[in-house]
């Protein structure tokens, strides 16, 4: 088994992210939904981007800016080619889970919410993948993969660096 590579969009298009922001911005709590939907199209949202938010929403700078920090979910920079979650809850936390947290930190070389410097990686922690009877668990982008041991780990890296 493989890890499958998706395509983020992660080139930042400021008309079309002044399209989103134009379609939502009338909604009750427009905040959310607009920020929700830029990461979700560009895998980020763009701190140059901020002003026009907080302009459009009448809203200060740092407000919005708040919110964007408040949760972890929403990146400031692009994501790397692929994103992998690590399930830090408790099931996994009982089947090794830190144990396999600490070693793909260490085999990445990057911390929580950080990108490998070539680009390829994204880690982020996550709270239950809804896979806790195969526990531990990991998502690769869309992929979910279960009792993740570090040989695993390897292996599903080593096949994906074969196959890019
Ligand atoms: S606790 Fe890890 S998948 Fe549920």
């Amino acid at each position: 088994m493989s890890i499958n590579k998706k395509k983020h969009s992660t080139d930042w298009d400021e008309s079309v992210a002044e399209k989103i922001l134009q379609e939502k911005k009338g909604v009750p709590g427009a905040l959310l939904p607009i920020l929700h939907a830029l990461q979700e199209k560009f895998g980020y949202i763009a701190p140059e981007f901020v002003p026009t938010v907080a302009q459009a929403l009448n809203l200060s700078r740092a407000e919005v800016h708040g919110v964007i920090s408040f949760y972890h979910d929403y990146r400031q920079t692009p994501p790397g080619r692929q994103v992998i979650k690590i399930c830090r809850a408790e099931a996994c936390q009982s089947m090794a889970g830190r144990n396999l947290e600490n070693h793909a930190k260490q085999k990445l070389d990057v911390e929580y919410h950080g990108t490998t410097p070539s680009g390829d990686y994204t880690l982020e922690p996550v709270y239950c993948l809804g896979n806790c009877a195969c526990a531990p668990a990991m998502m690769v982008d869309d992929k979910l993969y279960g009792r993740v041991t570090p040989e695993k780990f390897d292996a599903l890296l080593d096949k994906k660096g074969k196959a890019s």
